[in-house]
This record gives structure tokens, C-alpha cells and sequence, in this order.
């Protein structure tokens, strides 16, 4: 069996304590379970050129953990600019927030080679490559030129943007040239999928192929979408674990019978945390019915914070919710509660089988995991509600959630007002349904599904049509 070579920019090493976001936390499941090595960037920085050029393993269930430091201009210019402040906003399709210049660009372009030189020498001729995410836009086409021609897989986490927008940064036709280097694109929605096929043909000159491939030259490329899962079953036990845990047993005890709202995200400004605010206000300014009867606990760990945009999304939240409690709160009764650090798992699930309604409104998201773990925490007797953005790709799979426009407050409170008078039968149905389109799907079969249609995009593609 050929062995599977993941690269990603974070690597969560399970012994290591490394943050995990839901990119580890969906490669985990298949890397534990078949092997390999998984290769990218330490969480460190050093100027020295051994621990920038040589990797540090660590062996961990049968996983080799390869991991080389950036400099700390790297860092700056590759991680925090051109990955977090260019291509993160751009392909949420977020103009407004989109920085660029061409130093960034540079140095992001580096990473990608530099990255790809460091792996080499750890590659075998068998090895099947499987590139992660939008840090990684470049890497196929620099191992390709370095003459690396096992399979190469990519998948993009993150949703990808429409040609127009794509067109607003330079070089958008080099990028899509150099993820066409790989056979296999994968994307986690259909429209994401379009959209990229649309930008390859319309910026890159690649030719559409019956079947939904695209040509490039002599070179085949498949296109697909492989839509991110969670493990349902297993989320829904520790949920209905936690439920009862003393963590959860103080939330309940402290809201004294009133009904939570949860948000649950890391801050970052593609997860609408602002209109949510101001949907949370509209709904208690609106309907007064509500307050003291109700409780919006926003967890939104710190993230990025030496990008610009997210110290000002902090800033912006810390004020809003502060507003909140001090125009609308009472003496008995603050009506919202954010957090800002990070919130174990065991809690996030014990939370989620609490609270009454799960308001997850993205501007856009690629999937979005929290929503479907809102889902798989309920408890199927007397669920609770989710609230959806319409462009979270998980609204795709989660049609009978409330499903709201995450710009437009009104539609905001109005989607809370009938989620908190809902009666139970509907309350069950809607959550039946979100349910069945979730409970027979795992992490592990979607990683196991990306790496056999990249098997099987190998073998379709003959070796003389690779570069
Ligand atoms: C998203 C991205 C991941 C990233 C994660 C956490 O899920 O798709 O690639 O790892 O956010 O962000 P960070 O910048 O802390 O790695």
C-alpha cells in the first residue's frame, strides 16, 4: 500500500498539545488509523538553519510528525500577511479586508518552495501526497518541479471565492496554474468545486472535461467535492456525557431557568460575530418579551492576533457586548456573556446540549463543524435549535435548520424569536432531519474517500500526461 504524506501548515501532533482546528481534527481520524507522515510547520520560529531546514520527528501511533520552524520574517510576511490577511479574506470573498503587496507575496511563495525542498529527501517514489489548504496554494507545483511524480492530492478547507473576486489579486492566474499541478482538487462544496473550474477555465485557459475534470495543457486534473464531517455517534456520546458534568451543572444553575443561545468560534472576522451582536440586541430591543428570559453565551477564542483585522474584531467585540449588558442588562440580568479564551471540548459539548438554540452565522465558511457538533449534541427527546448562515457550507447538508442571511440583524432576531418559541414536535423534526443528513458519515470516510478517489485519479491519469 502506498504510504499517505499529508502536508499542512499546522500539524497536530496528538502528544504535543498543538492547537487544533478542524483541519487537524479531521485529518487525525485517518492518520491515526492508516499510517504515514505529516509534514509542516512547528507553531515556531528561529532564525537558526537547523531548525528551519531539518525537520523534527516524533513517531506517535504509528504517525511519523515531520516539523521544521519559520523564520520569524516568514511568519510575519507568509503566515500572518499573505496566508491570514490576503488569500483568507479573498477566499472567503471579504474584499474589504483583503490586504496584499508583493513582499508578502514573495515570501509566501518561498514558504511553498522552501517547505517543499525541506520534504523532499523524506519522499519515497510509492508515496501518495495529499497538500492542505490555503497556506499551501503553491506546494504541487513546486514538487513537481522538483520532479516528484507521485499522486498529489489538494484539498481546500476554506470555500473558494468566484472568478471576479479571484481576479482582484495579481497572480491569480499563476495560483490556479499551480494547483493544477496536482490530480486531484478537492473542495468542500459543489459550488466551491464550480467556482474553481469556472476560474481555472476563465483566468487559466484550462479546458472543461465531461465528467467534471479539467485539462491543462496535456495534463488531466479531477475536481470534486469532499464535504468535511465530524464523528457524529461519538460527539453525540461525549455531549450527552458532559450534559451532566459539574461544568455544564454551574452554566445551567447560573441561568436560573432562562434559555441559552450558544455561539461557538474562534474570532475571526468571516464568522459574523458583529451582525450576530447586533441580531442578539435587535432581538431584546424588539421583542422585550425576551429579556431576563434569555441568555447569549458567545465563546470566541483568540485567534491571529497579530493580523490587524483581528485585534480590531476584538476591540469592535469587547465593546459591543459591553454595550449590551450596560444598556439592555439589568440588576439580576446580564443578557450576554463572551468569552475569549479557549473552551475545552468536553465543555463545548456539555454547553451545546444545553443551550436551546446554536447560532452559527458565518459571513461564509468553507463547512463549518460547530454546527454539525450543535446537531449531534442534542438530545433527540428534546432538541434544540440551529440557527444557520446560508453560507456555511454546512447549510448544504443542514437544509432544515433555520436558515438566516448572517449580514441582516433583523433576520437574525427573527430566526431567535422562532427558534425560542418553537414547539417541540417541530423542534424534533427539524433536528430528525439535520440529524439523518449527518449520522452515517465520520471523518475517517471522508479522508478515506479523498485518498481513493486520488488513487483512482492516478491511475486515470496515464504518467506520461504528468509533468
Ligand atoms: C481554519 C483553517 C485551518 C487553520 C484553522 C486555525 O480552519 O482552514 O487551516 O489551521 O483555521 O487557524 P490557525 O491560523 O490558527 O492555524
Amino acid at each position: 500500500m502506498s504510504r499517505l504524506v499529508v502536508v499542512s501548515n499546522r500539524v497536530s501532533i496528538p502528544s504535543g498539545g498543538a492547537k487544533a482546528g478542524g483541519l487537524a481534527v479531521a485529518l487525525n481520524a485517518l492518520m491515526e488509523r492508516q499510517g504515514g507522515l505529516w509534514f509542516g510547520w512547528s507553531g515556531k520560529t528561529s532564525n537558526d538553519a537547523k531548525s528551519i531546514g531539518t525537520p523534527v520527528m516524533v513517531e506517535h501511533n504509528g504517525v511519523d510528525y515531520a516539523t521544521v520552524d519559520l523564520t520569524p520574517d516568514e511568519l510575519e510576511y507568509y503566515y500572518n500577511h499573505f496566508s491570514n490577511a490576503t488569500l483568507w479574506p479573498l477566499m472567503h470573498s471579504l474584499p474589504e479586508q483583503m490586504n496584499f503587496d508583493r513582499r508578502s507575496l514573495q515570501t509566501y511563495r518561498g514558504v511553498n518552495v522552501r517547505l517543499a525542498e525541506v520534504l523532499l529527501p523524506m519522499l519515497r517514489p510509492t508515496d501518495t501526497i495529499w497538500i492542505h489548504d490555503y497556506h499551501l496554494l503553491a506546494m504541487a507545483a513546486a514538487l513537481r518541479a522538483r520532479n516528484i511524480s507521485c499522486p498529489i492530492g489538494f484539498f481546500l478547507h476554506t470555500p473558494f471565492p468566484s472568478p471576479d473576486m479571484l481576479s482582484s489579486i495579481p497572480e491569480a492566474a499563476l495560483f490556479i496554474r499551480d494547483m493544477l499541478s496536482a490530480d486531484l482538487l478537492g473542495f468542500q462544496t459543489n459550488n466551491d468545486a464550480e467556482n474553481f473550474c469556472a476560474s481555472a477555465q476563465r483566468i487559466a485557459g484550462a479546458a472543461r472535461l465531461a465528467g467534471g475534470g479539467l485539462q491543462l495543457g496535456s495534463r488531466q486534473i479531477r475536481v470534486g467535492a469532499f464535504p468535511v464531517e465530524i464523528d457524529p455517534q461519538e460527539f453525540a456520546e461525549t455531549a450527552e456525557r458532559c450534559g451532566e458534568n459539574a461544568e455544564t451543572g454551574r452554566l445551567r444553575r447560573s441561568l436560573d431557568g432562562q434559555s441559552l443561545i450558544l455561539g461557538v468560534e474562534r474570532m475571526d472576522p468571516t464568522k459574523g460575530l458583529r451582525h450576530r451582536l447586533a441580531g442578539f440586541r435587535r432581538l431584546l430591543e424588539s421583542r422585550p418579551e425576551w429579556r431576563r428570559q434569555t441568555t447569549l453565551l458567545q465563546i470566541a477564542a483568540e485567534s491571529r492576533q497579530d493580523v490587524d483585522a483581528y485585534q480590531y474584531l476584538r476591540e469592535d467585540l469587547e465593546r459591543a457586548s459591553g454595550n449590551i449588558n450596560a444598556t439592555l442588562g439589568e440588576a439580576d440580568w446580564t443578557p450576554l456573556r463572551l468569552l475569549t479564551r479557549g473552551v475545552s471540548r468536553d465543555a463545548i459539548a456539555g454547553f451545546m446540549r444545553e443551550a436551546r438554540i446554536g447560532l452559527v452565522t458565518p459571513l461564509r465558511d468553507g463547512m463549518n463543524l460547530v454546527a454539525k457538533e450543535y446537531v449531534a449534541a442534542q438530545d433527540p427527546d428534546d432538541p434544540g435549535v440551529l440557527v444557520l448562515s446560508k453560507f456555511a457550507g454546512a447549510a448544504r447538508q443542514l437544509g432544515a435548520a433555520i436558515l438566516v442571511n448572517p449580514v441582516d440583524p433583523d433576520e437574525i432576531a427573527d430566526a431567535l424569536d422562532t427558534a425560542l418559541r418553537m414547539s417541540r414536535p417541530e423542534r424534533q423534526d427539524r433536528w430528525q432531519a439535520c440529524w439523518e443528513a449527518i449520522k452515517d458519515t465520520s471523518a475517517l470516510e471522508w479522508g478515506r474517500s479523498f485518498v481513493q478517489a486520488l488513487g483512482r485519479a492516478g491511475t486515470e491519469i496515464p504518467r506520461s500526461a504528468r509533468p
